[in-house]
């Protein structure tokens, strides 16, 4: 009797932990969306606003207010929408972020894809310019 109860304990206790792993690596591990790939005339595009402190600073300010809720504050893609999306909102630190030039960036905010919105009428072309200064030093950061 002992032993069954021991034994019907450690299943549930084993239940519950595969139960929250899976948990865990469902919100960390969201699959990514199709591939997006910018045209050409937008991956040239060169960025007319210096990336400066100035710049970084209204650009961090900028991103607070309209990108941070779902790409998170340091651009890992965990900000708290970012759980309700079927899709990842990708890693602004990684290498392959990094890999793109500043007008593929550029474009993809203009435009949006959903669930993100686009930034065409939202933000000036300006403001887009220099929260791409923004996300560049966070990709610098690695
Ligand atoms: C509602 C959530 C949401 C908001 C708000 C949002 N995004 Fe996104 N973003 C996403 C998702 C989801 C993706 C992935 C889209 C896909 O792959 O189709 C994405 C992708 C991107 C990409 C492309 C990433 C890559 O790896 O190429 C850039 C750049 C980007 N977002 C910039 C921004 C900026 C800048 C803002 C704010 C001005 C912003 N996003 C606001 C959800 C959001």
């Amino acid at each position: 009797m002992k032993n069954l109860r021991s034994i019907f304990a450690g299943v549930t206790l084993l239940a519950v932990c595969v139960m929250f792993s899976q948990n865990v690596s469902a919100q960390a591990k969201k699959p990514a969306g199709k591939p997006w790939a910018a045209p050409e005339t937008a991956v040239k595009m060169k960025n007319p606003v210096k990336s400066d402190a100035t710049s970084i600073k209204e650009g961090k300010d900028l991103y607070a207010q309209h990108c941070k809720s779902c790409h998170g504050a340091k651009g890992k893609g965990d900000g708290t929408k970012a759980e309700k999306l079927d899709i990842s909102c990708g890693d602004f630190s990684s290498a392959e972020t990094a890999k793109a030039t500043d007008g593929e960036l550029f474009w993809k905010t203009t435009d949006g894809r959903k669930p993100m919105p686009s930034y065409k009428e939202k933000l000036s072309d300006n403001d887009r310019w220099k929260v791409i200064n923004f996300l560049r030093s966070l990709a610098d950061a690695k």
